[in-house]
């Protein structure tokens, strides 16, 4: 089940397009940007204007494209003045080289660097997305220009590798729209998290049988990898430890270990909780697994009765880091189908950790959508409040926040 976020709800932005082949994605950019709540002021230089068409860009935006300073529809005739002084930030996607130089050298002699140059800097960010040749993007001038741009303040989103329209390879394309939309979405968020190393577990684990079988559960990983997302918007540095799930790496993560059983996760998790600040435990983790891995297939052929297997216990990975002698700020989840205080509560002080956050998982598992109950030593309380669900993104924020407050963590830009 998916459900539709606004992430950029009542966000203005000004989106300018630059001379380049991926002027083409900018039009998927913008209609992520509306679906996902913005409102899209788009302004093409006349190079944008060769590869992609004003009107496109009007549909999709549902507001008259600006591709002039000399524009007289707006009454006092300074669109550069009166756009970037309503928007929430100004996204150069693409930018070119040409135009980056421009930026650079703080030129304003066409409506787009004209509009870059007379925002207003504290109010109005600048992002950019670089697309060009791997060649014309590593050239000493550009690199030069980045630099310069950094030192003023923009932020550089990108640029990619890969596949050039030129039929090269190497870095300088622009970042997918779907990557640009994250990417802008995390920048709006608060850095409640800013340095910090934290480490997430995620998603089921597959204790093997025997070569082709295997006791797993129906954990699907997005309430980690919505944790994982949500601290690295919130600027952390994050270790995400997952099962077998095929979910794509949140971005901005900076590691991801890719395990199978409880022990691999053990084994991974271990050695990096002694380097991190928080751990959150998210991953449904397989309590036993077989005592023995048969070799071969058990085949069924020729035999009467059902084979049977020993079960030993896995070790608990959470409450192995709880009791390291410097543990890292414990989180841990506890995935019920009853009694979800009582189970949640008792888990606490089995795991020895300071909070804990209880969800039904029949109710949950694989959807998009979670209700949580937040368990300390002293307290309990709902997220959402009014007992309803949200999307997991958005309680995996909330959660990043609460663990700000519960650290004394400082809010920094
Ligand atoms: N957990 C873990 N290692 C295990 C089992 C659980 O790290 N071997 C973590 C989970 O990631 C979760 C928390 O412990 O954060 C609770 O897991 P759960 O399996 O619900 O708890 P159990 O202690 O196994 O209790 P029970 O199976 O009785 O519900």
């Amino acid at each position: 089940m998916s459900t539709q976020r606004t992430d950029l709800l009542g966000r203005h932005i000004v989106l300018g397009l630059t001379g380049g082949i991926a002027c083409y994605k900018s039009a998927e950019l913008v209609r992520l940007l509306v679906k996902a709540g913005a409102s899209v002021q788009v302004v093409m230089t006349e190079g944008a204007q060769a590869f992609i068409t004003p009107v496109t860009m009007q549909a999709l935006s549902g507001h008259p494209v600006v591709t002039s300073q000399w524009d007289a529809r707006e009454p006092n005739n300074m669109a550069h003045i009166n756009l970037s002084r309503e928007a929430d930030a100004m996204v150069i996607a693409p930018a070119s080289a040409d135009f980056m130089a421009l930026l650079a050298q703080g030129r304003a002699d066409e409506v787009l660097s004209l509009m870059c140059l007379a925002r207003p800097r504290e109010r109005c960010p600048l992002l950019v997305a670089p697309a060009m040749n791997r060649e014309m993007w590593s050239h000493p001038a550009t690199q030069r220009n980045v630099d310069q741009l950094i030192q003023d303040g923009a932020v550089i989103l990108g640029p990619d590798n890969g596949e050039q329209a030129c039929g090269e390879v190497g870095d300088g394309r622009m970042l997918e729209p779907a990557d640009l939309l994250d990417d802008l979405i995390a920048f709006f968020q608060p850095k409640v998290l800013q340095g910090q190393r934290v480490l997430i577990t995620a998603g089921p684990t597959f204790e093997a049988i025997d070569p082709v079988r295997g006791i797993t559960n129906h954990s699907s990983g997005k309430m980690g990898f919505a944790m994982a997302r949500a601290a690295a918007e919130a600027g952390a540095e994050v270790t995400l430890v997952a099962g077998p799930v095929h979910l794509d790496t949140p971005r901005g993560v900076v590691r991801r270990i890719n395990v199978q059983s409880a022990q691999q996760m053990h084994d991974a998790v271990l050695p990096a909780a002694t380097e991190s600040d928080i751990f959150i435990a998210t991953a449904a983790v397989a309590d036993w697994r077989p005592a023995t891995l048969a070799q071969h297939k058990i085949k069924k052929e020729g035999k009467k009765v059902a084979p049977s297997f020993e079960l030993t216990e896995n070790p608990d990975i959470l409450a192995a880091v709880a009791a390291l002698p410097q543990p890292p700020y414990c989180v841990g989840f506890a995935a019920e189908s009853e009694n979800l205080l009582e189970h949640a509560r008792a888990k606490l002080r089995r795991k020895r950790i300071p909070l804990i956050v209880g969800n039904l998982g029949p109710a949950t598992f694989g959807r998009d959508d979670n209700a949580l109950l937040l368990v300390d030593s002293t307290d309990q309380w709902q997220l959402p409040p009014d007992g309803s669900t949200a999307d997991k993104l958005v309680l995996a924020r909330q959660l990043m926040a609460e663990l700000a407050r519960r650290l004394n963590l400082p809010e920094s830009d």
